[in-house]
């Protein structure tokens, strides 16, 4: 069993993971829009690591507007020290949060940008070895219109016998079917993890 992957698919919203007994340190989200989801994750990080500045929230968004307007709305939130705002494409901001953000591996990873991008960045993450053993992976949007090939990916355990594995629950919501949690774990063959 992966640790801490929720235990019910009654559960609305599913357990954050733990690193050694800590909370999640680090999310990356892909799609702000205008911020909401940024500053409730950055407000949840933050409360879970009882106001300690240890946590960070970097919110990945396409439209310079929507990133501009996402900032203005996290600093009003007073969350500016834990949200970053990242501007640019999503494939390209995540090859650069190592280098250019310090971000060694990502706890969890909240998928909500444009469907057609979920599978490839999820496997560009897997490429650029920001996971650990018990990093989630939440998704948005995958029921409607969806996103069948992310889906049957993280299903089937990811990319196969001797590569990523993922344990994956689906959560529902009051307007949406459901929202798959993925837990991804180490296997033996993968020991860059
Ligand atoms: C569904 S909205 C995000 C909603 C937000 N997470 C919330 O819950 O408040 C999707 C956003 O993803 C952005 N987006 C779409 N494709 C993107 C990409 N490849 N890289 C970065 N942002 C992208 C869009 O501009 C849009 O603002």
């Amino acid at each position: 069993m992966v640790d801490d992957v929720p235990e019910s698919q009654d559960r609305e919203v599913p357990r954050p993971p733990r690193r050694n007994g800590s909370p999640p340190k680090v999310l990356v989200e892909l799609g702000a829009y205008v911020g909401s989801s940024a500053v409730a994750w950055g407000q949840i990080l933050r409360d879970l690591n009882q106001g300690q500045a240890a946590c960070r929230v970097f919110t990945v968004e396409l439209e310079p507007a929507f990133a501009s307007i996402s900032r203005d709305l996290i600093s009003l939130a007073g969350l500016s020290d834990v949200v970053t705002v990242l501007q640019g494409q999503s494939g390209d901001i995540l090859r650069t949060l190592k280098a250019e953000h310090g971000v060694d591996k990502i706890d969890v990873l909240f998928i909500d940008h444009w469907e057609k991008f979920y599978l490839p960045d999820l496997q560009l993450v897997e490429e650029l070895g920001l996971f650990r053993k018990g990093s989630l992976v939440l998704a948005d949007n995958t029921d409607n219109p969806g996103t069948p090939a992310y889906l049957a990916y993280v299903k089937k355990g990811g990319s196969g016998e001797g590569g990523v594995r993922y344990e994956s629950v689906s959560h529902k919501t009051v307007a949406r079917e459901g929202v798959p949690v993925s837990a991804y774990r180490r296997s033996s063959n993968t020991p860059w993890i």
